[in-house]
């Protein structure tokens, strides 16, 4: 498998002595979707700025399918990896829609042709055909993190990065954005690299998750990951809902081989196990049930330090 992106040792301090980032090592191969969590003030954003090029730091390497990024070009370099930013207002600077997203490919010296054709299917795969003339200022919050990734999606990147594309969406658009980012991973083979607390999402753009607490702190599939608790508490995550209502069905002696991620999933366990036993589910109370209970509720608890528990 062909490394997309490989970082070694990479530590990071803003100038007012702040550590961001120490001794991360990464490998993302061609065509994953991973996702990296962590809490509040990790270090992803820093972490993605190194990815584009924006932080210069000559402590530790990142490279892109195998070229070291301090050493490429900058119009390579977007061409490789494009960053779509958590506030579309960071992205979109241009007096129209069609500008912002034809900033990246006129300036990688793409000819007109060229770049009326980039501009067109990047709203398009978005979902924004003929926004061409609208003004960015005036789009809903939604439409203009698609125009923030259009923006990106014309520069034909084979690595995508977002910063939390799900925060401050409404439902619809947020199930829609992460259609979207599924597809463009499923079917154009673009490497997706995501930040985000949205754990319930999760599941649908990780096939692999990497914990950033300042260093990588923990690395495995979003199943390993959310059973976990220690290593979700610490560092102020959680797992989806589903997935602890079924380790409290567990305690009350309902058990399956899998705990879901997602609806879908729960749905599929549930049904596969009522079929299995005759259509029936069979719960009880036993003396340990309180005791196990109380363990799971307070294993995800993150206020168990403050004695909220009783
Ligand atoms: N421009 C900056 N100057 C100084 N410190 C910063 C700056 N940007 C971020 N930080 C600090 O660096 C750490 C990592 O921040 P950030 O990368 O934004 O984390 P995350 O995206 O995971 O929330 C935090 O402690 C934050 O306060
Ligand atoms: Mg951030």
């Amino acid at each position: 498998m062909v490394d997309a992106i490989k970082v070694e040792g990479l530590s990071y301090s803003y100038s007012d002595g702040t550590t961001a980032l120490e001794d991360v090592n990464l490998t993302i191969s061609e065509g994953e979707k991973v996702v990296i969590i962590g809490p509040n003030g990790a270090g992803k954003t820093t972490f993605f700025l190194h990815l584009n090029g924006t932080i210069k730091n000559p402590q530790g390497n990142v490279s892109v399918f195998g070229r070291p990024i301090s050493s490429m070009r900058i119009e390579d370099r977007i061409h490789q990896v494009g960053v779509v930013f958590q506030d579309p207002d960071d992205q979109l600077f241009m007096p129209t829609v069609f500008d912002d997203v034809a900033f990246g490919p006129v300036n990688m010296g793409l000819d007109e042709e060229e770049v009326e054709r980039r501009v067109y299917v990047a709203l398009l795969k978005v979902g924004l055909e003929g926004f061409e003339k609208r003004v960015p200022h005036n789009l809903s919050y939604g439409q203009k993190k698609r125009v923030a990734l259009a923006s990106v999606l014309s520069m034909e990147p084979k690595v995508l990065v977002l910063d939390e594309p799900t925060a401050n969406l409404d439902p619809k658009s947020r199930a829609d954005f992460i259609d979207l980012i599924n597809d463009l991973n499923e079917r154009d083979g673009i490497t997706t690299i995501i930040a985000m607390h949205d754990v319930n999402a999760l599941p649908v753009l990780a096939n692999r998750v990497y914990v950033l607490n300042r260093r990588i702190v923990a690395e495995g599939s979003p199943r390993e990951i959310f059973s976990d608790w220690e290593l979700l508490r610490t560092n102020s995550l959680e797992a989806p809902d589903v997935f602890k209502l079924f380790k409290v069905l567990n305690c009350f002696g309902y058990s399956s081989d899998d705990l879901p991620l997602s609806f879908d999933e729960a749905v599929q366990i549930l049904t596969k196990t009522i079929e299995g036993k005759e259509g029936h589910i069979h719960l009880h109370i036993h003396e340990h049930t309180h005791k196990e209970l109380s363990d799971v509720i307070h294993s995800y608890n993150h206020h168990r330090d403050k004695g909220n528990i009783k």
